[in-house]
């Protein structure tokens, strides 16, 4: 068997689409657009690439955006008086803190300062716990684990009664998305299993899984014998192996690998996403969703 293919690059041109098509709605009716910050301090090379990607994808939908760049020396109090100001203005739906931040900034601190709901990471506490409850307390599903949801309600796999079984406990992919495809509704109501370092019988597990939805940061970790024929398998890693140089650009690129051995897993998967391309460019198209959505809920409709 060959899996089909989900394609987060094409996801992301769909959504996005539909990202512009409602703010230019939302424009003519209402005079307003989605406005973003995205604070970055200091001058991580990866943290510069996100964040003028976050800001070059909200321009393209038509978001206001502020890029805030604050050198890394920036005192913890600065940086929550500048949190303090955003949370205030009225022109702002979403404000988004790159991280990390450096070592003599507390994280917890600056992202619990954030207005919930301005927080379109949904890393703040209130939002965690509004994902805990589900249904209509939900504002800000955390990025990664809403795109990988809406990649298998858009692939057309069936969740309700699926054996889910996701592999990595982490706060910002998978305790989120296992909490997600518990509750009751569309692309959801699933029996959820979480495995992790500390898990007896890894294998066993996989191979029960209808899902299977695999974070561990660890290259190759799941072999082709734990998949489930036919099995829709969600592969979130991003392993950095080696270099290569782009046979397009010249320029040397990072070779990356997924947690999943995807050549292997094609052949037995019903559905895959392929590392690059798969879950990765979701993040960001769904950071772009949840400031609009915060807009519309401050409008009113939703
Ligand atoms: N750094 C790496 N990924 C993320 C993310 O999703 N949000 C924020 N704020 N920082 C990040």
């Amino acid at each position: 068997m060959t899996a089909k293919l989900i394609k987060g690059t094409e996801i992301r041109e769909e959504i996005l689409e539909e990202i512009t098509r409602e703010v230019k709605e939302i424009k003519e009716k209402h005079g307003v657009v989605p406005g973003l910050v995205t604070i970055l301090v200091g001058s991580s090379p990866a943290s510069i690439s996100y964040v003028t990607l976050k800001i070059k994808t909200a321009h393209r939908v038509g978001f206001t955006e502020i890029q805030d760049d604050q050198p890394v020396d920036i005192s913890e109090e600065d940086l929550l008086a500048l949190i303090e100001k955003y949370n205030k203005d009225e022109s702002i739906n979403g404000i988004l803190v790159q991280l990390p931040l450096p070592k003599h900034i507390d994280d917890k601190k600056i992202l619990n300062a954030i207005d919930p709901d301005k927080d379109v990471d949904g890393f703040h506490p209130v939002n965690v716990g509004r994902l805990m409850i589900g249904g209509d307390e939900v504002k800000f599903p955390p990025c990664t684990p809403f795109g990988i949801q809406e990649m298998i309600i858009r692939a057309g796999v069936e969740t309700s009664g699926a054996e889910v079984v996701v592999v990595g406990r982490s706060n910002i992919v998978g305790k989120p998305i296992a909490n997600m495809m518990v509750q009751k509704g569309p692309g959801a109501n699933a029996t959820v299993t979480i495995v992790h370092t500390r898990t007896k019988d890894l294998a066993a597990h996989c191979k029960r899984a209808d899902i299977l939805i695999v974070a561990a940061g660890v290259p190759d970790l799941v072999k082709p014998e734990w998949i489930k024929p036919g099995a829709c398998v969600i592969d979130v890693g991003v392993n950095r192996v080696g270099e290569k140089i782009s046979e397009k650009t010249g320029k040397t690129i990072a070779i990356l690998k997924g947690d999943v051995d995807f050549d292997a897993a094609k052949e037995i998967a019903g559905y895959i996403t392929p590392v690059p391309g798969g879950v990765g460019p979701m993040t960001i198209t769904m950071l772009m969703l949840n400031t609009l959505k915060s807009l519309k809920f401050k409008l009113g409709l939703m």
